[in-house]
């Protein structure tokens, strides 16, 4: 099964609220990107100020490009958000940290920047519930697709066969067509949806593109 999950990356509330009415009738989760300005150039909204507010129907994935998520789970737990994405490249502690996603009853998944090799999260494979893969370095939308991460992805996906993997980063037809034929079950979707001028349709195309394969 594909998902397609469209991504939000906003500098201010209103911005976040407009693109997400925008995708919430087509789709039943969303990816919040959150950036800090530090551990990424660019600095989003909180994104736990607008989560805890939200009426709506649709599940939030948040993608923490921040330095230091430990220091705001506290917030989120007050929030919606079922699933959370943390940088492998942040690690300060991410037994701890999976451990207490968990205890709270929410999901968590690795993320891997286009450089940072398989190996450093193959040790808590047994204890998160997905692997994201970067296609683009953070922290920006609209970035040209990585095709040095293919390699990586199709060898991870051999490795590891039953672990969900997620591509997030320039995604389009053509990119996704060619990364579901590797393994890949989960495409985390910016522009190319909220840059089209029929949000549906895109969505639609890419989910139909996907499960041809
Ligand atoms: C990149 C973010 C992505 C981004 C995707 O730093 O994590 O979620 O918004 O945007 P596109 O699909 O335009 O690369
Ligand atoms: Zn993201």
């Amino acid at each position: 099964m594909i998902n397609i999950i469209p991504a939000i990356l906003a500098k201010t509330s209103e911005e976040f609220e407009k693109l997400f009415r925008t995708v919430e009738p087509h789709v039943d989760r969303v990816h919040l990107d959150v950036c800090d300005g530090d551990f990424v150039p660019t600095k989003t909204i909180s994104g736990y100020e607008e989560l805890v507010k939200i009426e709506t129907k649709v599940k939030f994935d948040v993608h923490l490009m921040v330095s230091r998520p430990e220091d705001q789970m506290y917030f989120w737990y007050k929030t919606k958000a079922d699933r959370f994405l943390i940088h492998a490249e942040t690690d300060r502690g991410h037994r701890n940290l999976i451990g207490q996603i968990h205890l709270n009853g929410r999901q968590v998944g690795l993320v891997l920047n286009p450089e940072t090799r398989a190996e450093k999260i193959v040790e808590f494979l047994d204890d998160i519930d997905f692997v994201q893969f970067m296609t683009v370095n953070p922290g920006f939308y609209g970035s040209e697709f990585m095709e040095s991460v293919i390699g990586k992805i199709s060898e991870f996906h051999n490795q590891y066969p039953s672990m969900p993997i997620f591509v997030d980063g320039g995604v389009n037809p053509e990119t996704a067509r060619r990364l579901a034929a590797i393994g890949v079950t989960t495409f985390v979707v910016g522009s190319y949806v909220l840059d089209s001028e029929n949000v549906g349709k895109a969505i639609e195309e890419l989910r139909s593109i996907s499960n041809n394969e």
